[in-house]
């Protein structure tokens, strides 16, 4: 951490929250979250059943001023209180990133502070660190709409992968199986709903990739067989949807939890003296609380200790943008007003 408090405004545009905040990094390591405030745009998409691209562009056009305004009024810094601004660059839907980016771009310009391009999968990869100081290199299980990758966490700007999906994403899996039972978007909360009330053995979903070596992940198989189950249903009943939700949530988390065991050994292999090696969950998937509980029990079998951001810090926020910022101009980073807004951007290298 730097020698003095670091305090940066985040922005987030890069899917459907348009999000700023406030957050401050103090020298002893203390971290506050002076504001934190994130607007989805759930309703504008709702009637199609997912996100669109440029009703989501529009959408924080009209809303980012008055989110960042808030933001500042909220944390009671005041413009002149800002040491830098971080905004997502990247990846994520271009539109969306070119409203933030350029924002934030007209507020270093126009206050004369450091701009920050974020790379969105590391304000996920770094998230946990703005609730403690989790030191590196940990394991990161990153699951969200767009992203589902196993990676060591090195440092800042530093990730080696060590799997990922071969198709879809785990949250596009939840997305996708939602639509398909009718239960409305966004999919993940509502198939955790559903599934509260479902008996989790009654469909027998395939685990695709357990048991297979290395890390990598497919949950488009898991997609279908849901739709073949739902087809040879005679009549969706609210139990059916309940028992299926369940049934497909408990085959995302065996097939994560399998996953994350590879991992652990590789993560072992190259750290073989760490005392406390440790496994971060982030990203909207990591919101689920039964795949908290069985990669809880997966460290406890393993000697990892399991970490994971409080619910709001895991789906999209700009607070874990803010940190991100903030981890990098302690260490002296930042970025030229011409950087580019990136649709595609791996996190190694
Ligand atoms: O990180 P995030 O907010 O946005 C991306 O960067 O993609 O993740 C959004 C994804 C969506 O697919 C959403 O359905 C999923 O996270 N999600 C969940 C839960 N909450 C959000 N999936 C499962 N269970 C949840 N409780
Ligand atoms: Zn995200």
């Amino acid at each position: 951490m730097s020698a003095r408090p670091l305090t940066i405004l985040g922005i987030e545009t890069s899917c459907d929250e348009t999000a700023a905040a406030v957050v401050r990094g103090h020298p002893d390591g203390v971290r506050e979250i002076l504001s934190d405030l994130v607007l989805s745009q759930f309703d504008a998409h709702r009637p199609y059943g997912g996100v669109v691209p440029e009703i989501a562009a529009r959408a924080h056009i009209m809303s980012l001023d008055g989110m960042i305004a808030a933001a500042i009024d909220q944390a009671g810094c005041g413009w002149q209180g800002l040491d830098g601004v971080a905004a997502t660059a990247g990846p994520g839907l271009i539109g969306g990133v070119m409203v933030g980016l350029v924002t934030g771009k007209a507020i270093a310009a126009a206050r004369n502070i450091p701009l920050i391009g974020v790379n969105h999968l590391e304000g996920h990869a770094l998230s946990m660190r703005l609730v403690q100081p989790v030191a590196f290199p940990y394991l990161l299980l990153l699951v969200s709409g767009g992203h589902c990758q196993l990676l060591e966490v090195r440092g800042v700007g530093d990730y080696a992968r060590l799997g990922g999906s071969l198709d879809d994403a785990a949250g596009e899996a939840f997305d996708k199986t939602a639509k398909l039972l009718g239960l409305g978007f966004p999919g993940g909360p509502a198939v955790e709903l559903a599934a509260k009330g479902g008996n989790a053995a009654r469909f027998a979903l395939p685990r695709p990739m357990l048991g297979r070596a290395g890390c990598d992940f497919s949950f488009s198989g898991l997609k279908t067989a849901v739709r073949h189950m739902a087809a040879a249903l005679p009549e969706m009943k609210d139990q059916d949807r309940a028992d299926m939700a369940a049934s497909f949530q408990a085959a995302v988390a065996d097939v994560l939890v399998d996953r994350c065991r590879h991992a652990m050994a590789q993560f072992r292999d190259g750290h073989g003296a760490l005392p406390e090696p440790v496994l971060v969950v982030a990203g909207g998937v990591a919101a689920n609380q039964m795949l908290r509980g069985a990669l809880a029990a997966l460290c406890a079998q393993q000697g990892f200790t399991l970490a994971a951001p409080q619910l709001r810090l895991c789906t999209d926020n700009a607070a874990m943008i803010g940190w991100a910022g903030i981890e990098r101009l302690a260490l002296g980073l930042s970025d030229p007003l011409d950087i580019s807004a990136r649709a595609r951007w791996p996190l190694d290298r």
